[in-house]
């Protein structure tokens, strides 16, 4: 009887540590069997587009890694975001070094965010494992269907624009409904890389607030609901075949990748998937010619700071604060828009004009 209840303490004591263990171990990551309505908790997995439980009017996608300090320039211009009275969701997404490792001085520096920033939420999503540019970059926005969620994807050494979410929103207003239009982008600075005697951007009437490019610009790009999903969908099917490459050979954007590719860092640019998607579908980039159109240089709409990193390894861009050239001030005039809006192609040249009220071709 007595070795009995002795076997039985021992087995209700194993038992109680078993379950102190497992708290111990899942509570930081799956907190179960605790309630919880921290609206930040999203349950994704690394390597499948992340679906958010809200949808809110802006979301500010910021892709970041292990450089805190370009986190806090980025941070701190999009703590200057002119919001509108919308709702704005800010979410961080801190990759894993190929070890696992997550850099701390990045998360303190997200979740200083986070308490200082009273304007929206803000939420610090960590990779599960290493994502790497590529899956920063597809997975960390899964709109749902017919959306009217504007989001923008942000590496972390972008500035924004005070005026970014309402420039963000009269593109959407003018270009929601135009079929072949499948982002827009802030980039104004070196839309020059297919070649640069043909740049595109010489050859934009200044009379012309906008242009449509093939090329996407990603240094600050948003793209439409629909249109990223679907390229989502072709990309995480195409990639189940790995002999499948998305070569464009005409392009400069195909010599960096190939070799990217032949230092097995390819998956640090993926631009050269989107910019194939988004020419098979036929969809043009829109970009802003502020700075043609009004003559002026304090137009521009962000800044790529180029910091050294996964796509640079050099001297960072920008040393100097050049801020003061980001567009600060409305004017009505910027939303003129001309009746026949021209495309052009990746090496500059024309396509046609369409007018949007219509669609005729000019
Ligand atoms: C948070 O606010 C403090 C005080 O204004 C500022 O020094 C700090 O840089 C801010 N941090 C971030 C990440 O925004
Ligand atoms: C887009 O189309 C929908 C459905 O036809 C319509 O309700 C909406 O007003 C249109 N939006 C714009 C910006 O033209
Ligand atoms: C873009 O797609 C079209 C149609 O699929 C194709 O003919 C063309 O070669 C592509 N452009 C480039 C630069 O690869
Ligand atoms: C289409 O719209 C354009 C620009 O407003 C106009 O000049 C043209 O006459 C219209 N065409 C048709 C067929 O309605």
């Amino acid at each position: 009887m007595k070795e009995f209840r002795k076997q039985a303490f021992l087995i209700g004591l194993t038992l109680i540590i078993i379950v102190i263990l497992i708290v111990k171990v899942e509570w930081p990551t799956k907190r179960w069997f605790f309630i919880t309505n921290d609206p930040c908790l999203v349950q994704c997995t690394t390597g499948v587009p992340c679906q958010y439980p809200d949808e809110f009017d802006f979301r500010i996608i910021v892709l970041t890694f292990n450089r805190p300090e370009s986190l806090r320039k980025c941070l701190t211009h999009i703590a200057k975001l002119y919001t509108l009275g919308d709702r704005v969701s800010v979410d961080i997404w801190i990759d894993r070094s190929k070890d696992g490792e997550v850099d701390d001085s990045t998360v303190t520096v997200s979740r200083e965010f986070q308490k200082n920033w009273t304007q929206g939420q803000v939420c610090v999503h960590i990779q599960q494992r290493n994502a790497y540019l590529i899956g920063q970059w597809i997975d960390t926005w899964r709109p749902r269907e017919n959306s009217h969620e504007i989001a923008l994807i942000l590496e972390d050494d972008i500035d924004i624009s005070p005026l970014t979410y309402k420039w963000l929103k009269l593109m959407n207003s003018k270009f929601r409904n135009v079929s072949d239009v499948g982002g827009y982008t802030l980039q104004m600075e070196n839309v020059n890389y297919v070649k640069p005697n043909l740049r595109a951007v010489s050859n934009i009437p200044k009379t012309d607030n906008v242009f449509l490019y093939r090329l996407i610009g990603t240094w600050g790009y948003s793209p439409k609901p629909n249109e990223w999903r679907g390229f989502q969908d072709w990309f995480h099917e195409v990639r189940k075949d790995n002999t499948f490459k998305p070569y464009m050979p005409d392009l400069v954007i195909n010599k960096w990748f190939t070799g990217f590719e032949s230092h097995g860092t390819s998956d640090s640019m993926c631009s050269m998937w989107s910019t194939y998607y988004f020419n098979k579908s036929n969809l043009f980039t829109v970009y802003s010619n502020l700075k043609g159109y009004t003559g002026q240089d304090n137009m521009l709409l962000d800044i790529n700071r180029m910091e050294p990193g996964l796509h640079y390894n050099g001297q960072s861009w920008i040393t100097e604060d050049k801020s003061y050239l980001l567009l600060s001030v409305w004017n009505s005039e910027l939303e003129k828009f001309p009746e026949y809006l021209p495309r052009y192609d990746f090496d500059g040249s024309f396509v046609n004009k369409i007018a949007e009220n219509n669609n005729t071709y000019l």
